[in-house]
């Protein structure tokens, strides 16, 4: 864990900001609330779907919240004053896309050491801010589960469920 918490400690921020702040949830309580959280909003996700999707929906793992050893909440500090705002006056949302490319860095260090990363969105977020007792000028940006993954494949599980394809990259490139 020690090297993927440093893989998001090196990440690129705007004006050097580091705007993330990282919650390693632990206790019992903790949790219990988040899972609770994911259980509410997948259950109001569900209610959501079109009725051709809704069994489909309802047989996808979407979360390895009581599975995972470790919890990490990834929050961007939105008033923090490191770095002056550089970079971050017309586009204040840079310092959220700083903290996304924090955890794309360490979902590649974990993937790269075998572990499994998950990303957990199905979430209230300000429900998370208060159940983890954190300040309010912070927003959630992810909710990771990491562990030694169950089994290891080459293909997208949304893919195998049939859920949605990968599209060829090249067709989503213009040309001005
Ligand atoms: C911002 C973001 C949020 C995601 N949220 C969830 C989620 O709530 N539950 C889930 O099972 N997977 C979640 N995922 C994983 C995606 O479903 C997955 O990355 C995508 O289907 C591609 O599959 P692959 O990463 O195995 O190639 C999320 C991924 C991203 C980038």
């Amino acid at each position: 864990m020690v090297s993927v918490l440093a893989a998001a400690g090196s990440a690129p921020s705007v004006g050097l900001s580091e705007p993330w702040r990282l919650v390693r949830v632990e206790s019992r309580t903790c949790r219990a609330a988040v899972i609770a959280n994911f259980e509410a909003a997948n259950a109001d996700a569900l209610a959501d779907q079109d009725e051709d999707r809704n069994e489909a929906y309802a047989a996808l793992k979407l979360a390895g919240l009581q599975e995972a050893p470790v919890h990490l909440a990834v929050f961007c500090d939105e008033q923090t004053t490191q770095g002056g705002g550089l970079g971050a006056a017309t586009m204040p949302e840079m310092r959220r896309y700083s903290v996304v490319c924090a955890v794309m860095q360490m979902w590649l260090s974990a993937r790269a050491l075998g572990l499994g990363m998950g990303w957990v969105s199905i979430l209230d977020p300000a429900r998370v801010v208060d159940d983890l007792d954190v300040s309010a000028d912070w927003s959630l940006i992810a909710y990771l589960c990491i562990g030694w993954p169950l089994e290891e494949h080459l293909d997208c599980e949304l893919e195998r469920a049939g859920w949605e394809q990968r599209r060829r990259v090249q067709d989503r490139v213009l040309i001005r």
